[in-house]
């Protein structure tokens, strides 16, 4: 019999990413068993509410799966009985010794681990750490806080705020009292995948190198701006929101060597590695955007400064596109292409491997325009992998086209894809951190961007303005073309 429990403190629990991933997660977990037998959620948060107004708000944001509707109606209810609710400050000691007796009395006595998640801003961050720390951590387990970024805004003051919470808590596994960074785009199915796509089989890795591929793409597109959440995009942008994080894991872990292990330090170890013998991007490599207004069939589309959380004249980057290089004898010379953008034509997040031309091909006759492999990684949606081949047209000539090998997970696997936070959850749970960010990887990340962040605001360098639910500024073909490259989201894939 399991004679610990764990305690999940939601720190800003009537928060939007609260209410839209972080509940829904814990549910799908518990749903899915995954969950320790003893377990208990408290909400905290500053406003007044009773355990039921926490679970009338809860219940509104869980769903079940489509291979989770058996029994759901009633696992929610068991679900929602488990949750809590703490109301108080984020900096109040007392408040925080509050949650710690009321922990306690849930824990009856067991071993008690506690994961403290904090879905509030970065500027409270140190606080809450604090109070939580010194007034709430558990006495007979560990205690994990779970920060996610805005994580600083450059190498001083994320290194300055790692500093202060290191104060409070480690980032090393064999204290008792932890703290993790997350990057939810680390738990997407398709981007744990990467690994075993590369490693677990023999036709991918020969060819991931310089030798043969020209270069590598990471798109990331949404089809809606910043809708309300302005305040705090206009302060960071999008290579701080974007680029930097999420998309600067997914080339480390598409470009690292093989890693010693599976083990979370080994992997780690590979993708500072790679990070740290990145050229820090230049200004000249990077092209930014930002969206005006557009009217479209009748219906007027807002600009970014039309979103009153905005400030009128903003220069905020929502789209920005740049060019990396990874000086190593693996990558030398290869481009390393990343776009990002809000309020674009579509939304969607992919890699895109562009291979070399066939030396001396044959075919070149066949076909007006011979086009070279190309494997495409979609992260989302319509999750799948795919690689675009010549293929000769069935009949007595000779004609060639592009055709795919697909594999599309919604038809090969009939399961729903957990979503990023319930892998990331559990892993904080278990304490597998291979998918959080070691404060040495978030170092190189900053030192890759800062430079050119600083020059942007430095420079006060005015964004190309593109309409909303365009493809984007053109800059960023021209920024490609510099490369010989053309972006590979542009035509159709079928
Ligand atoms: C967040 C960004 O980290 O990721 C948001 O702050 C963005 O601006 C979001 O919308 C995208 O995440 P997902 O999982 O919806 O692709």
């Amino acid at each position: 019999k399991d004679k610990s429990t764990v305690s999940i403190t939601v720190v800003g629990a009537s928060g939007d990413l609260a209410k839209k991933k972080i509940f829904p997660a814990l549910f799908a977990l518990y749903y899915e068993g995954c969950l320790p037998e003893h377990f208990t959620i408290f909400g905290y948060a500053r406003s007044k509410m009773s355990d039921a107004e926490l679970r009338t708000m809860v219940s509104k944001t869980l769903t079940c799966r489509i291979d989770q509707r058996e029994n759901c109606g009633e696992k929610m209810d068991q679900f929602l009985e488990r949750c809590f609710y703490q109301p108080g400050q984020y900096d109040s000691e007392k408040n925080f010794l509050e949650l710690d007796r009321n922990l306690k009395q849930h824990e009856a006595g067991r071993v008690a681990n506690r994961l403290f998640y904090l879905s509030i801003p970065p500027n409270i961050f140190i606080d809450a750490v604090k109070c939580a720390s010194s007034s709430a951590s558990s006495a007979s387990g560990w205690t994990r806080v779970i920060v996610e970024k805005p994580f600083g805004r450059d190498s001083e003051s994320s290194a300055a705020l790692t500093r202060s919470l290191k104060q409070y808590l480690d980032e090393d596994q064999i204290f008792r009292q932890v703290f993790s960074l997350i990057d939810h785009y680390l738990g997407k199915e398709l981007v744990e995948n990467l690994s075993v796509l590369r490693f677990s089989n023999l036709i991918f890795e020969p060819l991931w190198s310089r030798q043969y591929i020209r270069n590598v793409q990471f798109i990331f597109a949404e089809d809606f701006g910043t809708e309300g959440r302005g305040g705090y995009f206009d302060n960071y942008g999008i290579i701080r929101d974007i680029m930097q994080n999420h998309l600067l894991q997914i080339l480390a872990l598409f470009a690292m060597e093989t890693p010693v292990s599976l083990d979370a330090e080994d992997i780690r170890n590979e993708k500072v590695k790679v990070l740290r013998s990145m050229r820090p991007l230049r200004l000249d490599d990077v092209v930014v955007g930002q969206y005006k207004s557009h009217t479209r069939g009748g219906v007027k589309y807002p600009a970014y400064t039309d979103d009153k959380t905005v400030p009128g004249g903003s220069l905020t980057p929502t789209f920005a596109a740049a060019a990396l290089f990874i000086d190593n004898a693996r990558w030398d010379g290869v481009p390393f292409l990343m776009k990002a953008g809000k309020a674009l034509h579509d939304r969607r997040a992919e890699i895109r491997v562009q291979f070399r031309h066939v030396p001396g091909n044959l075919y070149n006759k066949n076909i007006i325009d011979l086009a070279t492999n190309e494997l495409v990684i979609r992260v989302q949606p319509d999750e799948s992998i795919y690689l675009k081949i010549n293929n000769k047209v069935p009949g007595l000539g000779m004609r060639l086209d592009r055709s795919n090998l697909n594999l599309l997970y919604a038809a090969r696997y009939s399961k729903e894809i957990p979503d990023a936070y319930e892998r990331l959850l559990l892993d904080a749970i278990e304490g597998e951190r291979r998918l959080f960010i070691r404060s040495d990887e978030l170092d190189a990340a900053w030192s890759l961007f800062s430079p050119v962040l600083k020059d942007l605001e430095d420079n006060k360098i005015v964004p190309e303005y593109y309409p909303y639910g365009s493809r984007g500024p053109v800059g960023s073909h021209y920024l490609a073309a510099r490369y010989k490259v053309r972006w590979g989201d542009l035509g159709s894939d079928q």
